[in-house]
């Protein structure tokens, strides 16, 4: 039932590419445009939207945080993204025009239906991005875009981050798409590279064999920091929740920027630092970060540096350099985060860990 693999983790890893194949799968016409009719939401109604808050927890949390970047990028709609356990217990201003997308793998997750049952309680329609079928969540919801990562097993969630992904791609595409943008050449070229994702994510897997002997040559150590900007930024929220999860160690994500507003007092003699560079087409972004590994490294830290293929501004800076193939910035969770997955489910399994099973953790919480 592990398809050959030792744990399930390693088997939903290897099984990415075709699960992002499976929830792109119909939704791409012949004409390049997207279909999502099956959301349950009309044109109209899409159209009438004026604001977008996305509630979820844990990993599903940080697919909804890039999935900010995307939704205002591509549709020029103010976004929002909250944890589900805190939405409700505010006073979130919602109206008839806005969208609330509930991210949530299992469709269980006690946080996340509340948020859902409080953002229709003040009239909001409630768009669920769930896996299971028939869950509790999309049934609550006025509409829904299944993600068809298949059952995932593993506490740690990993093929369904990457299908939640591409769910909130599509959407902020589609949305753009029926309502126009001045992005509307960018948007359908978007739409054709999402088709090639899934090699993408396969090329990745096929080079991800040093992560590995990285992870097991990091396995006595304490704490890993990882750093990001933009879009990296929730890839290293996420890379150090599976690291806490699965090694029980500590880790932190930062944004690359707040370094110099107090992270980088941390930075000590070979504390392993997790740096995701952003694509170089957007140059502004890639050079700070470029100038954040040379300051990490002048004060002692061991730079493990994940980089698009033929990125060498990083090569001095990089104690390990992690390729990912180029893609374009918004589009980068999807290769980056998979080195990540690896390396905390080796460095667990280095530190004598069943990674399916995580102290303390269960697969879905549906308790508050
Ligand atoms: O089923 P959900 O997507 O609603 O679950 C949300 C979180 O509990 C979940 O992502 C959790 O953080 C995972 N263990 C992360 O690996």
């Amino acid at each position: 039932e592990k398809g050959g693999h030792d744990y399930f983790m390693l088997k939903e890893i290897a099984e990415q590419p075709r699960a992002v194949a499976e929830t792109l799968l119909g939704r791409i016409g012949t004409d390049g445009r997207l279909s999502l009719d099956e959301m349950r939401l009309t044109d109209d109604e899409l159209r009438d939207i004026d604001k977008i808050i996305i509630v979820a927890c844990g990993t599903a949390y940080h697919a909804g945080l890039i999935a900010k970047y995307a939704i205002e990028h591509w549709t020029q709609l103010p976004c929002e993204v909250e944890l589900a356990s805190e939405f409700r217990y505010r006073d979130p201003i919602l109206t008839r025009s806005t969208l609330v997308i509930a991210i949530s793998q299992s469709g269980e997750t006690m946080d996340t239906l509340m948020a859902v049952r409080h953002a229709r309680e003040q009239r909001a329609s409630v768009l669920g991005i769930c896996n299971v079928n028939g869950s509790t969540i999309p049934r609550e919801c006025d509409g829904v875009l299944y993600t068809h990562a298949g059952p995932e097993i593993a506490v740690a969630s990993t093929k369904a981050f990457l299908t939640q992904l591409v769910a909130v791609y599509l959407i902020a595409l589609y949305l753009a798409q029926v309502r126009g943008t001045k992005w509307g050449d960018e948007v359908f070229a978007m739409i054709q590279l999402l088709g090639t994702m899934p090699q993408k994510v396969e090329q990745v897997l096929e080079t991800v064999e040093p992560v590995r002997e990285l992870a097991r040559s990091l396995a006595g150590e304490r704490c890993v920091l990882f750093l990001g900007r933009h879009v990296g930024f929730p890839v290293a929220l996420e890379g150090a929740l599976k690291l806490k999860e699965l090694a029980y160690m500590h880790a932190e994500g930062f944004a690359a920027g707040e370094l110099k507003h107090g992270p980088i007092a941390l930075i000590e003699q070979n504390l392993p630092v997790v740096v995701i560079v952003p694509s170089r087409a957007r140059p502004i972004l890639h050079d700070k970060i470029v100038s954040n590994i040379q300051e990490i490294r002048a004060r002692g830290a061991r730079t493990i540096v994940i980089a698009e293929d033929g990125d060498d501004a990083v090569v001095p800076y990089a104690d390990t350099l992690i390729r990912v193939p180029a893609v374009p910035t918004l589009l980068q969770p999807l290769v980056a985060t998979v080195p990540l997955q690896v390396f905390a489910c080796e460095l667990a399994t280095a530190r004598g860990h069943d990674v399916d099973q995580p102290r303390n953790l269960a697969k879905s919480v549906t308790v508050e």
